[in-house]
């Protein structure tokens, strides 16, 4: 069961205080002593301000079952008070020491294969095991005793990531309790999963396992269930950490964990109820075209999950190592990317790692010190970005900027999309929402992610990628929507199932057929990657469809020539737009540029070069420039450039990856 805290929530603004947190992971257990003198010199030249301990600490804290060595610590939690530095403080249940799965090999997590995940990694910890919740909460309990009030405490940091999957015997146990909870009876999981088919009727709870390695395809029902149940028992293994750490702990001490951008193992809108702060890790490849997009994608997710300012909590100052090719950041982007961040409602500006370690498995992933250290050019960017922030923290923290787009993206929705036994392997969730962004982001539309469930009354647009499995709630919300004045764009394979993934009856849901005018959804016509579908308008990609429309719908684009000749690509019944292909980049940002002016929503600034992103947040408006020449943009009136303090008047120039944050 989750508990709650009664009373005020801590937010991000009682850690900032009024700044900007930045900073990072610090490992000072990988270095001598003196070389921690010679990080808060460091650090405090480049304004840090706030430093991750802990995080994989815990065969260091107890080396041997039972025992604790706190000493290390407690010199460095005095070491960061004394110098202004505030601590978020990790509980280090992300990598158990050898000896708990030495002795204990129950704790040990097991894939799909009946392989078990050993130590010498990190993560190798069974959610479900008993034995591995109970180590974890004993050193969370010391950890919270010694240091729930010790002055350097800005925050708690739960776990690390959570990421794991187990397929083993305890793991099999706690999911039949879970299908209990869900079902209530076998009969009711026999009809959820369709166990008719192939067989599969359970008769005993007993009979029922985690989708393993099977000859053949796995039930459908299953699988989803699994994925639930696995972000539930990683939320189980979060909040009885979490309350833990607040058991010693003031009220106003806030408690996260970091989750990695659109991950599928967490359903993160679930999660994100159960912090004090969102947090996430983001780490674009430099060298991707779109590497600013990414980050805006993971960017405006987790401000909307969060519903107000959220945590950077680790990005790379330079090259990560886990790429097949590392590239480092090229001069100035580091700044533009975390001003971004910033811009797009970061109160917290924070790095993997500190220093760059000499050993281990990222001894090539980039830290702020990087391995040519203070003279170094990354730690040298650190530095002027680290005072920067601190120039313009006290005007912007603590505000929050809310788009007039909504674009749907709901987990059960991605889960059940996903099985291995669907049309088209290339329809894929992430690629798809990727692209619907894309095209928003490319037309400087200010966008928020929602649940369909969630309340979208606020927004004059929703944008709905892909939402294969609806729940009946959601589709009434989408209705209501609509009815109440709002404006619905959405893709192909939105409402074809049920929360159990069973296919509606007609192949969609008959409210929504509705609701865009489809009579009948006679087939579906997925393409090969690399292929098109004509249309009278653009080239449409991945997906097609052979739709027949009811008289009152419109056909705005039709498919011309081969089997769909003359059907609908995009047909509208008043303020419902259904897509039943990907048009090609440009012809969907134009098409939702066009959709989104009759409903009445603009860009942020008209007119900007393509390389420039514009951003408002609260009253300031953040300019940045994604190329690397430097551009002129025309401004109306006068603003103060909060970085430079100069005023900006008739326009301003932006030099390469540059960045003006402008101020009434
Ligand atoms: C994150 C992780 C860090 C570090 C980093 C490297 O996923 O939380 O501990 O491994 O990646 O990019």
């Amino acid at each position: 069961m989750l508990a709650s805290r009664p009373g005020r929530r801590a937010t991000l603004a009682d850690a900032a205080r009024g700044r900007i947190l930045f900073g990072g992971d610090y490992n000072p257990e990988q270095w001598p002593e003196e070389t921690w003198h010679e990080d808060v010199r460091l650090m405090k030249d480049a304004g840090v301000n706030s430093v991750t301990l802990g995080v994989f600490s815990w065969a260091k804290l107890e080396p041997r079952p039972g025992e604790r060595d706190f000493g290390w610590l407690d010199t460095l939690m005095d070491l960061m008070r004394d110098n202004g530095i505030g601590v978020v403080l990790a509980t280090p249940t992300s990598s158990p020491p050898p000896w708990l799965g030495r002795l204990h090999p129950e704790t040990l997590p097991r894939d799909e294969d009946g392989r078990t995940e050993w130590w010498g990694g990190r993560q190798h910890f069974s959610h479900s095991s008993a034995v591995y919740r109970r180590h974890a909460a004993a050193i969370t309990e010391d950890l919270a005793a010694r240091y729930g009030r010790h002055p350097a405490l800005t925050m708690w940091h739960i776990n690390n990531e959570y990421c794991t999957y187990d397929y083993g015997d305890e793991a099999a146990a706690r999911f039949r309790r879970w299908l209990r909870d869900r079902h209530g009876s076998l009969d009711a999981l026999n009809a959820a999963w369709g166990t008719a088919f192939w067989s599969q009727g359970y008769a005993d709870w007993e009979e029922i396992l985690p989708p393993r390695h099977a000859h053949y395809l796995r039930n459908p029902g299953q699988v989803l269930d699994f994925k639930r149940f696995t972000s539930d028992m990683l939320l189980e293994c979060y909040v009885a950490e979490r309350d833990i750490v607040r058991r010693h702990t003031p009220p106003h001490i806030p408690v996260t964990t970091n989750f990695m951008p659109l991950w599928a193992g967490q359903d993160a809108w679930r999660w994100a109820e159960e912090e004090d702060v969102v947090s996430v890790d983001l780490y674009p490849d430099p060298r991707d075209p779109f590497g600013a997009q990414q980050g805006a994608l993971v960017q405006d997710l987790t401000r909307s999950q969060a519903r107000g300012p959220w945590m950077l909590m680790e990005q790379a100052a330079g090259a990560v190592n886990w790429r097949g090719v590392n590239h480092p950041k090229p001069r100035g982007l580091n700044r533009l990317w975390s001003l971004q961040a910033v811009a797009r409602g970061a109160d917290a500006v924070c790095y993997f790692q500190w220093r760059q370690s000499r050993q281990g498995a990222e001894k090539f992933h980039s830290g702020m010190v990087g391995h040519a250290g203070e003279q170094g050019r990354t730690y040298q960017e650190i530095k002027r970005l680290g005072n920067e922030l601190a120039l313009i923290g006290a005007q912007v923290t603590g505000s929050h900027s809310r788009g007039d787009i909504a674009i749907l993206h709901d987990w059960d929705s991605w889960w059940a999309g996903a099985h291995e036994a669907r049309l088209s392997t290339l329809v894929d969730h992430t690629r798809i929402l990727t692209a619907w962004h894309r095209a928003l982001w490319q037309a400087r539309l200010a966008t928020d992610f929602a649940r369909p469930e969630h309340d979208l009354s606020a927004y004059r647009l929703v944008v709905v990628p892909q939402a294969y499995a609806l729940t009946d709630a959601a589709i009434d919300n989408l209705l209501a929507y609509v009815r109440d004045g709002g404006t619905l764009v959405s893709g192909f394979l939105t409402g074809i199932a049920d929360e159990h993934d069973r296919v509606r009856t007609g192949g969609m849901d008959a409210r929504l057929r509705e609701l865009f005018g489809i009579r009948t959804l006679h087939e579906w016509w997925p393409l090969d990657e690399g292929e098109s579908v004509e249309t009278d308008a653009f080239p449409g990609t991945l997906w097609s469809e052979e739709i027949e429309k009811d008289e009152d719908a419109s056909a705005e684009v039709t498919y011309k020539g081969g089997e769909l000749d003359g059907m609908p690509a995009v047909l509208r019944r008043g303020r419902a737009h259904y897509l039943s292909t990907l048009p090609e980049p440009d012809a969907l940002r134009e098409l939702l540029t066009g959709i989104a002016a009759e409903a009445g929503v603009r860009p942020v600034l008209p007119g900007l070069p393509d390389q420039v992103e514009a951003v408002r947040r609260g009253d300031l408006l953040f300019l940045l420039n994604h190329g690397r020449d430097a551009v002129t943009v025309e401004l109306p009136g006068s603003h103060r450039d909060l970085l430079t303090q100069a005023t900006v008047e008739g326009s301003c120039t932006l030099d390469r990856y540059g960045v003006v944050v402008l101020g009434p």
